[in-house]
């Protein structure tokens, strides 16, 4: 092996990691993927399907408006069902899915085509179309896969709205994307109480003019959770499946590969939430080769991505990539510690999971109960772990490495984003780790820190994460915001791609993750905008100002503290902090409640009206208030 790093902690592959890798020599295959990154991605695109050969690989002449696989056809559905029939794979499995009850199911690839066909001829039946917008507000059951696929299968667009998101953001997001068919369920389980996404639903969809019809699909029953049904608006999924309206053939729409696949919204600087759009070509092509190559799987393994399908880990990870790279995989609907710690470890365990990939916050969780609960289990199935959401602090990468891990499996510490698609800075299973550290950049990307000017900064300095290489899998545009899109990733450094990251890169070339430099916080690996906080405080009757900052926290990797503004005369009590923490909670979800409330007489801002959230995060860590030549008074 090529790379030997000579600076720090560093830990090197088993000789049954190498033997078993596709990647052997991951400095040659780097460099010539760099060197011609086209022929690199087309190679890759060669081992799927596509209805028609692309003319041209990338399309650059519009830049940042970059084309992948132009003049070609495909589905990615095609390539995650359809293709699979053919082969012996349509007997495996795509799922084994653990209700957090205990109850399971186990599904075929075959019957996962066959319920996706009836699914889309019956979304067809309530009159979806190509391009058409479908809002899928579920919790982790093996519908919301079915819902995702069906809606591409036709050629619609879906947006999964992530189940612990309020009314109001469900709201926000149905309107921004005007679906036309909301899909939910009754309600799903999670730490032994209903989730209830149905009223969730009922509640959003009250001035959403675009919704015709909501789908329902039940999960828990009435004697668990009753749901209200509008007449001509509410269906359950169950009946339409076995209704006249799901029969029949039930052809896969031929897309261009730069049709919209779907849209996902995340946090950005301002309130608004940022509507990602990724396509079906580019996509397709990148999440199977970033899965392929950094997690190594096979037909013997079993995967785990244990993140929500309502994310871009999910997206990609759990329901796209490893269909089309028809590996079988864990679906598990509860909490990591429920009913008891040890929860996950069962399952590894009962299924014989190969390959599991979490983020940091939930190892450091399951650390907090000690190494007994993961002890109790035989793990000895798994040969690669990986993680994923925010930085992985050395100390947990250590526990995970050795605890769950059994000094055996290398650890993939995958940096990435919802724009990226996949894994942009990542080992692969056979280079040498350092703890800590994401390693380079993956095939046919370079990366690289540089300075306020954009210019590359030494070994060892923090400044901006940029990539310089278009890739497939790029978000395309914003939806419905093209400039916002231009504006936000490539004006910071023109002609590069602005992550809002910061890191460093080390003697030996090793990437460090350091954090969001703009006004977007990761708390527990969640994506959250200062901005969406502050607009929900602001909307507290109670409330003038607001301004929100990430601290450190043990366990979530940070923290929301709010400073808030009240109107004149009212005091802030204990009381109203809980209120408002609940308030936040109604407004956005649980995922954005801050942890404190800090009441204030003004917010220190600098003289052009700007707030100093330097200064509140180095009162709320005790730390020297530095420069203050520029606050207003
Ligand atoms: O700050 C980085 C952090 O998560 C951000 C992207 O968040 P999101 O779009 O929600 O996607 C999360 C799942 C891909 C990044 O800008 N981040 C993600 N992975 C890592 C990370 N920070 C450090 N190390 C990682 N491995």
């Amino acid at each position: 092996m090529a790379i030997r790093p000579q600076h720090g902690e560093v830990y090197y592959p088993s000789e049954e990691v190498i033997a078993r890798a596709r990647v052997k020599d991951w400095e040659a295959m780097y460099k010539a993927s760099i060197e011609d990154p086209q022929a690199f991605w087309a190679k890759e695109a060669e081992e799927l399907e596509w209805f028609r050969h692309w003319d041209q690989v990338l399309d650059d002449s519009n830049p940042p408006f970059y084309k992948w696989f132009v003049g070609a056809q495909t589905n990615i559905v095609h390539n995650a069902l359809d293709r699979h029939m053919k082969t012996w794979r349509r007997n495996k499995v795509a799922f084994y899915w653990i209700g957090e009850p205990g109850d399971t199911r186990t599904i075929s690839y075959r019957e996962l085509y066959n319920e996706v066909n009836r699914f889309a001829n019956v979304l067809r039946g309530l009159g979806v179309k190509k391009g058409d917008r479908v809002t899928i507000y579920m919790g982790r059951v093996p519908e919301i896969v079915v819902a995702m696929l069906a809606t591409v299968k036709i050629g619609a667009i879906h947006s999964v709205v992530y189940g612990g998101f309020s009314v109001e953001a469900l709201r926000e997001r149905i309107l921004d994307s005007e679906s036309k068919v909301v899909i939910t369920q009754d309600g799903g389980w999670m730490r032994g109480k209903v989730v209830p996404l149905k009223d969730t639903v009922d509640q959003a969809v009250v001035q959403t003019p675009s919704v015709e019809k909501v789908v329902v699909v039940q999960r828990l029953g009435p004697e668990v959770k009753p749901v209200n049904m509008v007449p001509g608006r509410d269906f359950w999924y169950h009946e339409l499946m076995a209704s006249p309206l799901a029969e029949g053939p039930s052809p896969t729409e031929v897309m261009d590969a730069e049709d919209p696949l779907f849209i996902l919204y995340t946090s950005g600087t301002t309130g608004k939430p940022k509507a990602i759009l990724h396509v079906h070509g580019g996509y397709m092509v990148g999440t199977y080769t970033a899965l392929k190559y950094v997690f190594d799987l096979q037909d013997d393994d079993v995967w785990w991505c244990a993140a929500d399908p309502g994310w871009i880990t999910g997206h990609s990870f759990i329901v796209y990539s490893p269909l089309v790279l028809g590996v079988t995989s864990i679906m598990y609907e509860g909490a990591p510690n429920y009913p008891t710690p040890d929860r996950w470890w069962q399952i590894v365990e009962t299924y014989g999971v190969t390959a599991f990939y979490t983020a940091p916050t939930a190892i450091r969780g399951l650390m907090r109960y000690g190494e007994e609960w993961v002890r109790k289990h035989d793990l000895s199935s798994l040969r690669i772990l990986g993680s994923v959401g925010e930085p992985i602090n050395p100390a947990a990468w250590k526990w995970y490495y050795r605890v769950v891990g059994g000094e055996r499996c290398p650890i993939m510490d995958t940096w990435w984003q919802t724009e990226t698609g996949h894994f942009m800075i990542t080992p692969v299973p056979t280079v040498p780790l350092k703890p800590g550290s994401a390693f380079r950049p993956f095939f046919g990307q370079v990366a690289e820190v540089v300075d306020d000017e954009g210019n590359p900064v030494p070994p060892n300095t923090e400044g901006y994460l940029i990539l310089k290489n278009p890739w497939p899998a790029m978000l395309r545009t914003l939806y419905g915001d093209p400039e916002r899109y231009v504006e936000t990733y490539w004006s910071r450094f023109p002609g590069r791609y602005f992550t809002g990251d910061s890191a460093k890169i080390d003697e030996d070339g090793y990437f460090w993750i350091i954090g969001r430099v703009d006004d977007v916080i990761k708390v527990s690996g969640y994506r959250l905008g200062t901005a969406e906080i502050e607009s929900a405080l602001v909307a507290h009757p109670d409330v003038v100002e607001a301004a929100v900052i990430g601290v450190p926290h043990e366990i979530k990797g940070n923290a929301i503290h709010a400073y808030v503004v009240l109107r004149a005369g009212l005091a802030g009590t204990p009381e109203l902090e809980k209120e408002l923490i609940e308030f936040v909670a109604q407004q956005i979800g649980k995922i954005a409640r801050p942890e404190k409330i800090h009441f204030v007489d003004k917010l220190p801002k600098t003289r052009s009206g700007k707030i100093m959230r330097r200064l509140l995060r180095a009162w709320t860590l005790g730390l020297p208030e530095g420069d203050l030549s520029t606050l207003e008074d």
